[in-house]
């Protein structure tokens, strides 16, 4: 047994409800640790960071999927909505740090939207990231059809615009920031490439989610 093959089998191993309940608790355990002192000495900031990047990872990981099949012969397929929900979970909580947690007043929320660019940028990703997670249920799978696979296109503006925003986050070029931008380029390259030399490695094409 290669160790593609143990990869695949061990997860398969995992129900895909153990990622949902492990993702569901992961931002409650950040917000417990910034409740309880643990996360230095400006705790709201420290855990809007915390889920900016929890939320990029998840983002890219989503992005992952494919290419590591293709790739690396490594299948996370029945884990992909999983990771999509989860991701728009992570980026809401973000947001929602922000708006309760940080601006608090109503009317300087939209002021902050308009005058800070790299407010504007994530607002941007949020927004396109809606309606995948509006239609990742059966239901719109079926009804949208093929369109659904093309809806779903909307996750590389979204995570393009993640990178921006992290980028724009630090006051100077930050390596880490730099890093995240380098993955998600190299992957949303990755499929120009596919379709640029039609070689379509996924045979049978994917599947959509049952
Ligand atoms: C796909 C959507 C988004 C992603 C992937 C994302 C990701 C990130 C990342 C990676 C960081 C930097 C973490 C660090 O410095 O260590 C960050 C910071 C931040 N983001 Fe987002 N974000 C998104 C959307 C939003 C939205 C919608 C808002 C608010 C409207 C927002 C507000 C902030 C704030 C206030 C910070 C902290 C800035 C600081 O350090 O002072 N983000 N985000």
């Amino acid at each position: 047994m290669t160790m593609v093959d143990r990869i695949n089998t061990a997860s398969r191993k995992v129900p895909v409800w153990v990622l949902y309940v492990a993702g569901a608790l992961w931002p409650a355990w950040l917000l417990y640790l910034a409740a309880t002192g643990s996360m230095g000495p400006e705790p709201v900031k420290a855990l809007e960071q915390e889920l900016g990047r929890l939320a990029l990872k998840a983002l890219i990981l989503g992005l992952l999927v494919t290419p590591l099949r293709a790739v690396a012969g490594i299948n996370l397929i029945r884990f992909r909505r999983a990771i999509g929900v989860l991701t728009f979970y992570f980026v809401s909580v973000h947001l929602l740090v922000w708006l309760v947690l940080d601006v608090q007043i109503l009317s300087e929320i939209w002021k902050d939207i308009v005058k800070r660019p790299y407010i504007t940028v994530g607002m941007g990703a949020f927004l396109l990231m809606t309606p995948l997670a509006i239609t990742s249920n059966n239901w719109s799978v079926r009804k949208l059809g093929p369109k659904w696979r093309k809806l779903h296109r909307l996750v590389y503006p979204t995570v393009l615009l993640g990178g921006v925003h992290f980028i724009m986050v630090g006051k100077t070029w930050e390596a880490d920031a730099l890093m995240y931008m380098a993955v998600i380029v190299t992957l949303l390259g990755w499929r120009v490439w596919q379709v640029l030399t039609r070689a379509r490695v996924q045979k049978p094409k994917q599947p959509l989610p049952t």
